[in-house]
């Protein structure tokens, strides 16, 4: 078990496309979901994918039991999501602040399908096809961007709505809270 330092944004491997997993059930696997784990509840964050410590293979994890700065939100349950896929199921777009642990102390308004089916599979190579919606199927499409190289101010359409938290609730776009980064 061992915490790992999280790339920031200016990294280049953050930017590139991570490789499938072929081999589950693996101890280098086991060692790497361990660190994951170890790494997201050190920062604080509600997910992480394996390129944000330097692993360019497609294996995210995420979920809470509880969030307090979404208490009415149902607990997204913790999973290991391997070589994810992603479909929508409606047209629904919408746009809500974001946080990334790879670009600290900032925030920007991303559009995100509101309703999704992702399919892949655990580490030890069970399928997992779920239904997600809201801020569940949000932090799914932040995670599974990493794995594509894509970090999410890349998606803000407008840029005076990314910034650093600070100053965004300094001009009244933020409600004062802390970051929330995944
Ligand atoms: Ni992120």
């Amino acid at each position: 078990m061992a915490i790992q330092a999280v790339l920031k944004m200016g990294e280049r491997s953050l930017l590139q496309r991570s490789h499938e997993v072929d081999t589950f059930n693996s101890r280098q696997l086991e060692q790497l979901i361990e660190d994951m784990w170890d790494t997201m509840t050190e920062e604080k964050g509600v997910g992480l994918a394996a390129p944000q410590i330097a692993v360019n293979q497609r294996v995210v994890i995420f979920g809470y039991d509880h969030n307090p700065r979404y208490p009415d939100a149902p607990a997204v349950p913790k999973t290991v999501l391997i070589n994810p896929t992603i479909t929508t199921i409606t047209d629904e777009i919408d746009y809500v602040w974001e946080g990334c642990l790879s670009v600290p102390g900032m925030r920007g308004l991303v559009p995100r399908f509101v309703n999704i089916r992702y399919q892949g599979y655990d580490q030890f190579g069970n399928k997992i096809d779920r239904e997600a919606s809201d801020f569940h199927a949000r932090v799914i499409q932040h995670e599974c961007d990493h794995l594509d190289g894509t970090l999410y101010p890349q998606r803000v359409e407008d840029m005076q709505y990314f910034g650093f938290c600070e100053e965004l609730e300094n001009n009244g776009y933020l409600e004062p809270q802390p970051c929330d980064e995944a």
